[in-house]
């Protein structure tokens, strides 16, 4: 693209603003500049303007019919059983796919790098990433299959996910069978509806969401891959959650047995306040209504028993179809916006990190693509053995919660195991714990290992299993 075309273009668009330190620019920055103007997408930006017009009216289309919380179910014992059936002999037939999206920015933990590369293991301090890999080598060892693993990545940690992959060699996976895709980027908007310059030749951009995940996979050919490779069951997770059963197979068999285009694993709010989306039906619709649109009232409404009504929060794991991903990657997700602190260009050339809100960031939501769901499940599942996020730096949800019920768990397997575990007054194992998913991904696969294994385990300081 060159200048002329660019300032017509966005001329036409009321954006002219983005040119306006051209005439100081050095070459190599008019080039990048220029670059940068030629992949925005209008169409996506002439809607958040539209949204941005309408944000004190109604943002979202209004919802009219009666909302009753969604119908979840649970599997025990046998249907656990068959439903794992189900799901490992898809596996083993190397129909499952595993996505884990890692392009967020991470800004609440506040750590300076991919968020998968962010050391997590009790023991090891291994990352994130390593978890989740480790445990699809664990899996596909014991069913002689390959689960894939697509890594979703944005501009902005892109490389440096790459780079992290390659030097750790892929965790163990081969290197063909892990996929990386970045996610799509979008500009700030002024209230104005003004694009915001960062630098005087660069645009502001940030990730448009993990509902950017459907356009992306489309676009970097993973869909196509997937094809390829005959894969029918996708299983989405996110990189923060080193504790989820990535691809478990009684999740992927409860989502075959019912036909599901979207299948939805829930768990029990910690309390009426947590943040998660809490799984709902609607006009015959499974949705997730954001905590921010719950009234108090809605949040704390009990049962006779006592429960929360709306006590299941999603916490975005997933399995889908391969071929609703496919259908929903030319869907177009609403857009949703949010008031951030966006830093600016000053008229000096200077950037701006401004001490409040000052611009809205926008963003597509996985949860979405539900509206479009034929069939749609909830699973329920127990928090403290899949969901421990590393989303802020102190408190909840944080590494200490996280590496403290990864310990737990992980000391969980082993009494069950028969391995006595020295517990302190306040019922926490007194060491740290680890186990390598590649050694045991499961209880189960635990006491098959250390069966067959010589291996002592000394309880009396810290334990290493890999
Ligand atoms: P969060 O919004 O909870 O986490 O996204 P974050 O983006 O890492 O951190 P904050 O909000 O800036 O503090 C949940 C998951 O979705 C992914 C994140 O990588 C994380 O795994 N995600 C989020 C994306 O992949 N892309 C996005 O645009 C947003």
């Amino acid at each position: 693209m060159q200048y002329q075309e660019a300032s017509e273009i966005l001329a036409q668009h009321e954006q002219s603003q983005i040119l306006r330190f051209w005439d100081s620019l050095k070459e190599e920055d008019r080039e990048c500049l220029l670059k940068q103007i030629s992949d925005l997408d209008f169409n996506s930006i002439a809607k958040m303007r539209n949204l941005l017009e309408q944000r004190d009216v109604e943002a979202r289309s209004p919802q009219t019919g009666e909302m009753t919380p969604a119908p979840v179910s649970e599997l025990h014992g046998e249907a656990h059983d068959a439903a794992a059936r189900i799901g490992s002999f898809e596996i083993r037939n190397g129909r499952v796919a595993a996505i884990v999206v890692a392009g967020g920015q991470g800004s609440r933990l506040g750590y300076d790098g991919p968020k998968g590369c962010y050391p997590i293991g009790p023991v090891s301090n291994a990352p994130l990433f390593y978890f989740h890999a480790r445990k699809l080598l664990g899996l596909g060892k014991e069913w002689g299959s390959t689960i894939p693993l697509y890594v979703m990545t944005s501009q902005t940690n892109d490389a440096e996910t790459r780079k992290f992959f390659k030097d750790n060699a892929y965790f163990g996976l081969n290197a063909n069978d892990v996929f990386f895709f970045s996610q799509g980027m979008w500009p700030a908007l002024t209230p104005e509806g003004e694009i915001i310059l960062e630098e005087p030749a660069r645009i502001f951009l940030s990730p448009d969401g993990h509902g950017g995940t459907l356009a992306a996979l489309d676009k970097s050919g993973a869909l196509a891959d997937m094809k390829k490779r005959g894969i029918t069951t996708v299983f989405y997770f996110q990189v923060d959650n080193p504790l989820v059963e990535v691809a478990d197979p009684a999740f992927i068999g409860f989502h075959l047995q019912n036909l599901a285009d979207i299948s939805i694993k829930v768990c029990a709010k910690r309390s009426p306040e947590e943040g998660l989306g809490v799984a709902v039906e609607r006009d015959g619709k499974i949705e997730i209504v954001e905590y921010t649109e719950f009234t108090t009232e809605q949040k704390n409404e009990r049962t006779p028993s006592g429960e929360l009504r709306y006590k299941y929060g999603s916490v975005a794991i997933h399995v889908f179809s391969t071929a609703f991903l496919k259908r929903e990657a030319k869907a177009g997700l609403p857009i949703h916006l949010a008031f951030k602190k966006v830093p600016y260009c000053g008229d000096n050339g200077k950037t701006v990190a401004p001490s409040k809100p000052n611009a809205y960031k926008f963003e597509k939501f996985i949860f979405d693509t539900l509206a479009d769901s034929k069939a749609t499940c909830c699973l329920a599942f127990d928090r403290a053995d899949e969901f421990a996020p590393v989303k802020n730096a102190e408190g909840n949800d944080s590494p200490a919660t996280c590496k403290a019920a990864l310990v737990a768990k992980w000391a969980r397997w082993l009494e069950a195991c028969g391995v006595k575990i020295p517990r302190g007054a306040d019922g926490a194992p007194l060491h740290n714990i680890e186990i390598d998913p590649a050694f045991a991904h499961s209880e189960h696969a635990l006491k098959l290992r250390l069966a067959s294994s010589k291996i002592k385990i000394d309880t009396s300081k810290d334990i290493l299993l890999s």
